[in-house]
């Protein structure tokens, strides 16, 4: 397993063209030597892929996508985006099952997603987490094991995915586990993927309310190896300021 540690800016429906020139100073910070060990991956809206996919080229920068179709096929899928169109602007990685597009997709559609996206040779952030409600209901390592299960059928490789554990509450509320139920719940899913897919590497990674204020905190999880970053990676300087605390 590498050292690296994995910064992926989430930018939902957030950017424009414009946006896309203020990542330059990320752009030439991802060349420093002194964080050679940080991987930056830019998800923007799929229509600033290709810009992104061009102004990054020089660098060690991946870009990814948000989301993506389950057919393997082109067809009739109004509005969609397939993993296959996806690879071909130059990303490789997309994120599937994030906890803003859960309530119109089932467990059995993202594993679809997931199987779409591997056989394109795409890598997965596949995001995991329990709502407000389940959380209080005890019931967190029951929806992570059925998220997870169900996500996971028929795929044998996991080295191409990146388990991406999301507290759904912790999406952009500022809020954040504290580090005793973080710890808990990060244990539970590396074992439970550890089980399952015997001595095969994957990654961990938090995502939920990162900035750079709380960042040294979660760093106290042995096993994260990097974060999914919203609201906090639109400013390039933020961004910078979370990985510049996070490798040292
Ligand atoms: P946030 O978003 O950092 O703004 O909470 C994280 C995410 O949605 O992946």
């Amino acid at each position: 397993m590498t050292n690296n540690m994995f910064f992926i800016a989430n930018w939902k429906m957030f950017g424009d063209i414009r946006s896309v020139n203020s990542t330059k100073k990320v752009i030439k910070f991802s060349k420093n030597k002194k964080y050679k060990r940080a991987q930056i991956i830019y998800c923007p809206p799929y229509t600033l892929l290709e810009k992104f996919s061009k102004i990054t080229k020089k660098s060690k920068i991946k870009i990814g996508a948000q989301n993506c179709h389950y057919s393997q096929r082109p067809g009739p899928f109004t509005g969609s985006i397939s993993a296959n169109l996806i690879k071909s602007i130059g990303a490789n990685y997309v994120i599937i099952g994030h906890s803003e597009n859960r309530s119109f997709e089932s467990d059995l559609i993202i594993n679809k997603k997931i199987i779409s996206a591997l056989k394109e040779n795409l890598k997965v952030i596949f995001c995991i987490g329990e709502t407000y409600k389940e959380k209080k209901n005890n019931i967190t390592f029951r929806v992570l094991k059925r998220q997870i299960s169900t996500a996971l059928k028929n795929i044998k490789k996991i080295n191409n995915i990146i388990f991406a554990y999301e507290p759904r509450w912790a999406i952009g509320t500022g809020k954040l586990p504290n580090l005793a139920e973080l710890n808990k719940n990060i244990n539970y899913i590396n074992n439970l993927i550890s089980e399952t897919k015997k001595k095969q590497t994957y990654k961990i990674i938090y995502g939920g309310s990162v900035n750079s204020e709380n960042v040294s905190e979660l760093l106290k999880i042995k096993d994260l190896k990097g974060f999914l970053i919203g609201s906090a990676s639109l400013k390039s300087k933020n961004f910078i300021d979370i990985i510049k605390k996070s490798i040292n």
